[in-house]
């Protein structure tokens, strides 16, 4: 039989109330994770709360793969909006996400300060030798999104009535950006619509398995704009992921 659907979340608000629209839920509990195992229109569906961060989604994302052995993983959650266009409860499906969080900087001397913009981005992927001396090593990794499940997650894209529902790209690092030029740098170099916690190191994970994966993002804030922080944004992003799942069961 095929394995589950996994959903992830990364706080509680962010994975509770799709592990509650779960038939016959299970939690289970694998060293700091949560897991709640259940069906959806009668197929398997495992939502994981992944914990806030990279080395949390990580993990996470390695437990899922080697213990339910999964057709799919979901990364959805909140994000903060780069794009200006973008509002709070928009939602952004990621047609590949990127590290915010892996750079080289220039050698500079004591009292020579640290700036930023000068800093290049490191893929860490490029080689087996040090990311630091590899010349190979400057271009912006992109973990895409599976085809399949980008078209799936875009096919219900008109049941949502609480925002727009776009493509873009989703970056990610154990950082909140406040500064609006540093996230103006990034929507400019790295094409950034949103940023959060999870979703690339999620993504590089799931590669690592050959596991399709796809990340979905709801604006719970956007500085670019005045959009104010709300939570509730994260309630709106399950129920439209839970359409997401539906519709894929159905598909396959
Ligand atoms: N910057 C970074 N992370 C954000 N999150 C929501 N908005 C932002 C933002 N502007 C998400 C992260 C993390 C938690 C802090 O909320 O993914 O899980």
């Amino acid at each position: 039989p095929a394995g589950p659907i996994v959903v992830q979340g990364a706080m509680p608000v962010e994975a509770e109330r799709f592990a509650q629209r779960l038939e016959n839920p299970r939690e289970e509990q694998i060293g700091g994770w949560r897991f709640w195992h259940g069906t959806v229109d009668g197929y398997p569906v495992v939502v994981s709360e992944t914990l806030k961060g990279m080395s949390n989604a990580a993990a996470a994302t390695a437990i899922a793969a080697t213990q339910f052995h999964p057709v799919a993983i979901i990364n959805q959650g909140t994000a903060g909006g780069h794009d200006p266009a973008l509002k709070v409860y928009d939602i952004v499906l990621g047609k590949y996400s990127v590290n915010l969080g892996a750079f080289k900087t220039p050698n500079k001397a004591q009292g020579e300060g640290s700036d930023s913009r000068q800093w290049r981005p490191m893929d860490l992927l490029a080689s087996k030798g040090s990311a630091g001396e590899d010349k190979n090593a400057h271009s912006i990794r992109q973990f895409p999104a599976s085809g399949q499940l980008l078209a799936i997650a875009e096919s219900v894209k008109d049941s949502y009535k609480q925002g727009r529902v776009v493509e873009g790209v989703i970056g990610s690092a154990d950082v909140w950006n406040s500064e609006l030029d540093r996230i103006r740098y990034f929507r400019d170099s790295y094409h950034t619509s949103v940023e959060e916690m999870e979703t690339a190191s999620a993504a590089q994970i799931a590669a690592a398995f050959n596991i399709p994966f796809v990340g979905i993002r709801v604006l719970s804030n956007n500085i670019t704009n005045q959009g104010k922080y709300d939570p509730q944004t994260g309630l709106a992003c399950q129920d439209y992921v839970y359409q997401v799942v539906k519709a894929y069961i159905a598909k396959t």
